[in-house]
């Protein structure tokens, strides 16, 4: 019988997290596949004379926690795990995976990674906002590099508020990015399992121009056509993701790409849609590890 471990943050605890782990346990179990679930505390990346502890006795790792040390020392260890490191930590900086998916052709705003500032007392230029608005126009989108439920997600209306947002986050990583102002308050976010779109959500706000569930947002099933889960499963496909939500915008001319999410919660699209999520990830995992 295979054995898989399932992977949480060592300190983030919440109900979503603890649904997401149970539902996964669950449909592995009616596969036939066991699995512990267990917070990612052990240290797992202990380091000696050039080795790693990693864990032994499973056949596979469902990471749900983000942490790329521990990640790196799993899979240097031998352990499959779902996602694939680099993956996870493509998707966990949102101007890394803008970087990455570059030159490939997936809609995307114009996006301008920042100037990373190593000390607070260094002074923040003007000309940087300057560069920014000129190339970006108002009002603009700023994104903390490391963030997810909407909460480091910034509107920039003006020049003031801009150099604002600047100086607050200069010493931490963020991208500049085109507001598409088409998609204000709302967006899509479909799933894409082993390359495949299994469920899609239109999603929208009531009144901020983020569509977040975690922030009010409302999902209501979305008919994925061919632009969106080419957009989608291309996207998937090119870094590397088992699974993955990916956030869509709706540009003038198509679909844009917002962001991924390579550890998307998947209660929201699971009651909005119907689809059993936690099922087709089981059965994508059982195919990949026999
Ligand atoms: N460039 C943009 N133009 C318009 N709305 C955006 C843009 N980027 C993000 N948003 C809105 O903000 C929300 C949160 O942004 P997102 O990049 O998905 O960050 P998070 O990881 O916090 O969810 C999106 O779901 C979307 O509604
Ligand atoms: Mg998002």
């Amino acid at each position: 019988m295979k054995r898989g471990l399932i992977l949480n943050n060592a300190y983030y605890e919440t109900p979503a997290t603890l649904y997401q782990s149970e539902r996964l346990k669950e449909e592995l179990l009616k596969l036939g596949v066991k699995t512990d679930v267990k917070k990612n505390d052990f240290f797992a990346a202990e380091i000696e004379n050039g080795a790693v502890k990693g864990v032994n006795g499973y056949d596979f790792c469902i990471f749900l926690d983000k942490d790329k040390y521990a990640a790196r020392a799993l899979e240097s260890a031998g352990l499959r795990l779902f996602n694939r490191r680099e993956a996870i930590e493509l998707c966990d900086d949102k101007a890394l995976t803008f970087l990455a998916l570059a030159g490939s052709g997936i809609p995307a705003p114009k996006t301008l990674p920042g100037l990373l500032c190593y000390s607070p007392e260094a002074e923040f230029q003007t000309k940087t906002a300057e560069y920014i608005a000129k190339t970006l126009g108002f009002p603009l989108i700023v994104k903390e590099s490391y963030g997810s439920l909407g909460k480091f997600v910034y509107k920039a209306d003006d020049m003031p508020s801009l150099i604002k947002i600047c100086k607050e986050l200069k010493c931490r990583p963020h991208l500049f990015q085109k507001f598409v102002s088409e998609s204000a308050g709302k967006d899509i976010r479909a799933i894409v399992i082993g390359g495949k779109t299994v469920a899609a959500m239109k999603r929208t706000s009531n009144g901020d121009f983020r569509s977040n569930i975690g922030l009010g947002g409302k999902g209501e099933p979305y008919n994925a056509d061919g632009e969106l889960t080419a957009l989608c499963e291309k996207t998937a496909a090119l870094l590397n993701l088992d699974y993955c939500g990916i956030d869509v915008l709706f540009g003038k001319d198509g679909y844009l790409l917002c962001e991924v999410n390579s550890n998307a919660f998947f209660g929201g699209i699971e009651s909005a849609t119907g689809v059993n999520v936690a099922k087709a990830y089981a059965e994508h995992i059982l195919k990949s590890i026999n």
